[in-house]
């Protein structure tokens, strides 16, 4: 059988659309390895969001070129596919750069991969067009045994691309328009996951709280409406879903906050300034204080929901004063964990046009001061879940025998001990003490088995 290795850079959606290439290839008699020297196929699923993202391809094409020309040394032959966002955003240009690849695929293409493969054969090829036929439709459906092999929590893409074109932004141009899929196909990816005994669903898009997916009534149906259905899929114990705009928390997702039980109290919206000034000029469309009012308003919906964020410090123009204005409001919110950036200028991008540009040793020093005030921030939120009985939903097993370790409502890493459990069991667990990167309890009781 031949082997396929996939490495994946970036966001969910490339750890999604991972797992969708590996379906593909699994019908064309490829297994997955995690040995990328044994692989006849090496997959780079790429990130452009930042340089550094986008530079690691070049190094770790590098490593593969060795890689290739060594199993050449024996006989065997590698293929290399570079996809992903980078793929999108630099298309022949990869080929040129790169004389190990044999494939360049965009993030809307991979679908075409096993054809792709066979014109490899005799030329080296490129497919970075927006097909008009949709990807989701020509993608063969793992076993159930595969399903599970990834794990109880799964990702489940609902929406793709973006249309808010922030000024720093890449994703409008890599992921393209945004494109919602229709609720029947989103609730039978979800009854299969289940049935196969995934307990939890991440519902993903680069946009994802702008959905607006046809629904089996022919309405145009949102975000929240969606959830409502999905919480009724039986199997399915927990929902949430990233990554979310401030401008599109509409009445009835945050209402869903509210009343779905199944909907985890944790959501990442994030704020990229607290700057009016730098918000205004990354085209965010709201100010600081509306996203001081949209949190209040969430928090009535759902008091204990944890929050969390990115940041991009040294964005062009950033004052030491704009800069205080993200100081403040992290300080007024308060962050249960964050994702904080340095402002990586991207081609094609209007904010990298602009001559302002802030010199690398300011970003470095605003970085430090932010990430220094988000990491006391992440560590109070942990600390204040001690003695609190949290249910945890079991994912995996723990470090040592007779250990367990699965997440909190709070997306917080819980190990307990429990020779009683499976993996897939909600179990109530008492926190009894915080370490740096998870939480560390004594079993209460059974909550929920997973179905046998
Ligand atoms: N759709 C999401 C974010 C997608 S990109 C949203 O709207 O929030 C993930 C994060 O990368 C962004 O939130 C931003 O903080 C960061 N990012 C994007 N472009 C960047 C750039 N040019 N430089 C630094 N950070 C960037
Ligand atoms: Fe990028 Fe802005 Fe779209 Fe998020 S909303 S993907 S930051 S353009
Ligand atoms: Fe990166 Fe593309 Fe995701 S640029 S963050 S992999 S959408």
């Amino acid at each position: 059988m031949k082997k396929v290795f996939v490495k994946s850079y970036g966001c969910q959606m490339n750890v999604y659309d991972a797992e969708r290439m590996a379906d593909v290839l699994a019908a064309e008699g490829y297994s997955e390895t995690a040995a990328m020297e044994e692989a006849d196929l090496v997959i780079l699923n790429t990130c452009h969001i930042r340089e550094k993202a986008a530079e690691k391809v070049y190094s770790e094409l590098g490593r593969v070129r060795s890689l290739k020309e060594e199993r050449a040394g024996h006989g065997q032959e590698t293929r290399v596919v570079v996809a992903g966002c980078v793929a999108q955003a630099e298309g022949r240009e990869i080929l040129r750069r790169a004389p190990v690849v044999d494939v360049v695929v965009g993030p809307q293409s991979y679908h075409h991969l096993p054809e792709l493969l066979r014109k490899a054969q005799t030329e080296r090829v490129v497919d970075t067009e927006f097909p008009v036929e949709d990807k989701f439709d020509h993608l063969p459906q793992p076993s159930r045994q595969k399903t599970l092999s990834r794990g109880v929590s799964a990702f489940l893409t609902i929406q793709e691309g973006c249309d808010k074109f922030c000024t720093f932004c890449v994703v409008p141009y890599t992921r393209g328009a945004e494109v919602s899929r229709p609720v029947a196909r989103i609730l039978d990816e979800a009854a299969r996951l289940a049935d196969a005994g995934v307990r939890e669903l991440t519902l993903i898009g680069q946009n994802v709280n702008a959905y607006h997916g046809e629904g089996p009534d022919g309405r145009v149906w949102s975000l929240g409406r969606l959830l409502r259905r999905l919480a009724e899929v039986p199997g399915i114990a927990r929902l949430r879903y990233t990554t979310s705009h401030p401008r599109d928390m509409d009445d009835e997702l945050v209402a869903a906050h509210g009343d779905l039980a199944a909907l985890m109290p944790y959501l990442h919206l994030p704020v990229q300034s607290g700057s009016d000034r730098i918000l205004d000029a990354m085209n965010r469309k709201h100010t600081g204080d509306e996203y001081r009012r949209l949190i209040e308003r969430i928090r009535r919906a759902r008091p204990d929901i944890a929050l969390s964020s990115d940041f991009i410090v040294g964005f062009p123009g950033e004052t030491d004063a704009d800069f205080e204005e993200t100081m403040r409001l992290v300080a007024e919110v308060g962050f249960a964990s964050s994702f904080s950036f340095k402002y990586s200028p991207r081609p094609g991008t209007p904010a990298a046009e602009l001559e302002a540009q802030i010199p690398e040793p300011v970003k470095a020093e605003r970085l430090a001061r932010l990430q220094n005030l988000l990491e006391t921030q992440r560590q109070a939120f942990n600390r204040g879940t001690v003695g609190q009985t949290l249910d945890v939903l079991v994912e995996k097993p723990g470090r040592h025998p007779g250990q367990l370790a699965g997440k909190s409502p709070y997306l917080q890493a819980v190990h307990f001990e429990s020779d009683a459990h499976r993996i897939g069991d909600i179990v109530t667990v008492r926190i009894a003490r915080a370490g740096s990167n998870s939480l560390f309890g004594e079993r209460v009781g059974p909550k929920d088995r997973a179905a046998a």
